[in-house]
């Protein structure tokens, strides 16, 4: 039935499980493609975000950040021929919900609207620029800088990189290796257990600086350190390793907010183009 999106979510969930797949999961590859999806809004112009799902096309679709992200693309493309109806902007940003809540997280409040750009109609202003997600290798005011643009708080900043909870780097990808988590496919606030707590070193090795625990198992960017060395962030991560439930409640309200990056919505004339007369 068009329309219907539990018949997706379950569809979504079905997938989940990938046994030859690095932890035998898609959920947070799925993840990732939400959040860059949505994580190229500029509040400022009113471009980029989730709506559209320009990650489709260049220069979006070849920007290094995204490298790895058209395996999630794909992994989800029977989805979008079984049910033609849903758009891919809605697609993306429901799977990395559906997998958020399917790995023991929060539930996300998601809701449908999101649109797809033709390509026969595109104009290069339509898709945004590269360089508007976070660069690992950089600190604390990096961080601030791009996810101030995007509208977030510190605190949002602090909860929704705790997302690194699941997942790992991959060095054909990224260059970076390794997971952060020794749960990478359970959504919980390991990532700050360990952030905090583990005597972090550098890698030696010939890839980028990263920092990895006594054992070279677990590993950390230089953007996640500067969750650790900034003071303010420090005491949020702090609070979220305590305190599962207050970084659940947090990620949860952060994540919703990041999928509706750029969506218009009718009762919401802030967030709406400029040309809508409301
Ligand atoms: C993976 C950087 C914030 C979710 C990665 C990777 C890098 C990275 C380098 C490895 C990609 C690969 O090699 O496959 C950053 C930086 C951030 C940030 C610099 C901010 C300062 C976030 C946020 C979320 C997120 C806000 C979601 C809310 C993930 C997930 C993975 C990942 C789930 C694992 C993907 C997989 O296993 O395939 N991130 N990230 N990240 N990131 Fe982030």
């Amino acid at each position: 039935m068009a329309g219907d999106y539990g018949k997706v979510k379950e569809d979504i969930k079905a997938i989940l499980k990938k046994p030859d797949y690095d932890d035998g999961s898609l959920g947070p590859v799925f993840v990732r493609l939400a959040w860059h999806a949505s994580g190229t809004y500029d509040k400022h112009s009113r471009t980029g975000g989730s709506n559209g799902a320009t990650m489709r096309f260049n220069p979006e679709s070849n920007d290094g950040a995204n490298a790895g992200l058209e395996h999630a693309r794909a992994f989800l493309e029977p989805i979008k021929q079984k049910h033609p109806w849903i758009t891919y902007a809605d697609l993306w940003t429901l799977a990395g919900c559906t997998a958020i809540e399917a790995m023991g997280g929060p539930q996300i409040p998601w809701k449908a609207g999101r649109t797809d750009k033709d390509p026969k109609n595109l104009t290069a202003k339509d898709v945004p620029p590269n360089g508007r997600l976070p660069d690992a290798a950089q600190g604390q005011d990096h961080v601030r800088d791009v996810f101030y643009r995007m509208g977030f708080n510190d605190r949002e900043i602090v909860a929704l990189i705790g997302a690194h909870s699941l997942g790992r780097c991959h060095s054909d990808r990224s260059g970076y290796s390794g997971p952060w988590t020794y749960t990478p496919t359970r959504f919980s606030n390991q990532y700050f257990k360990l952030l905090t707590t583990v005597d972090w070193r550098k890698k030696q090795w010939d890839g980028p600086l990263q920092y990895v625990d006594e054992d070279d198992e677990l590993m950390m960017l230089p953007a996640d350190m500067a969750v650790l060395w900034d003071p303010e962030f420090a005491k949020i991560a702090k609070e979220y390793a305590k305190d599962q439930d207050v970084f659940f409640k947090d990620f949860a309200a952060a994540f919703g907010k990041l999928v509706e990056l750029g969506v218009p919505r009718a009762n919401d004339p802030g967030n709406a183009p400029k040309r809508s007369k409301l």
